[in-house]
């Protein structure tokens, strides 16, 4: 997605050769018209499939996949990092482990808004180790739900995430793949 890929070089800061610093637009403060055209996007590339959902975690997903939820006119859940309080009904769990951030949390989602009729479309912001996307399809199968597919804002693409999706029989659509981060500059895959 040309626009998206423009602003990942004009805007994106590098912290290390792993790290890419996206807070003017993604992740801290959202342009939405451009999430909205992110959006339109993941659901032009997966519109001969059947979704009946769009899953995310929070708290950077969650203006994409609302976005692409928009454009489908089905419901937008997003997994929720520690079980509230109000979650008194039961609720399907998983742990994530993040390689970036070296912490393990137990993500949840209520059973009341995910079942076996469900085709899930998984969307994320980041796809690096792919723990996250790899979570939330443990939680909708154990729904006993299908996911559809996986819709990625921006993969690095020198990290094992892709791989390890595409080896659980995953489809996983990303729109801009940065190939490095060496040297202080973002290298896209198809520059
Ligand atoms: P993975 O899900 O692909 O395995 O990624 P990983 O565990 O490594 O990433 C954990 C968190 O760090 C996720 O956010 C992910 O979006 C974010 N992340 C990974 N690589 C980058 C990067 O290069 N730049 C930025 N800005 N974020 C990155 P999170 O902990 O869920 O945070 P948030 O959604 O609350 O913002």
């Amino acid at each position: 997605m040309r626009t998206l890929q423009n602003r990942v070089k004009e805007d994106g800061i590098v912290i290390d050769e792993k790290i890419l610093k996206v807070d003017s637009f993604l992740n801290h403060q959202i342009d939405a018209k451009l999430m909205y055209e992110v959006g339109q996007a993941i659901v032009d590339h997966f519109k001969e499939k059947k979704i009946t959902k769009v899953l995310t975690i929070e708290a950077s997903g969650i203006a994409p996949a609302i976005m692409a939820s928009l454009h489908l006119d089905v419901p937008c859940l997003f997994a929720k990092k520690a079980k509230p309080s109000t979650m008194t009904n039961e609720f399907y769990h998983t742990d994530i482990h993040s390689f970036t951030k070296n912490t393990t949390s137990t993500v949840v989602i209520s059973k009341q808004f995910l079942d076996e009729d469900d085709h899930v479309l998984i969307i994320d912001d980041f796809l690096a180790n792919g723990e996250a996307s790899l979570g939330l399809h443990r939680l909708v199968r154990s729904a006993n739900a299908t996911t559809t597919g996986v819709g990625i804002v921006i993969e690095k693409s020198f990290q094992p995430g892709r791989e390890k999706l595409q080896s659980e029989g995953l489809d996983v659509l990303s729109l801009c793949q940065v190939a490095s981060l060496a040297g202080n500059k973002v290298k896209l895959v198809d520059e």
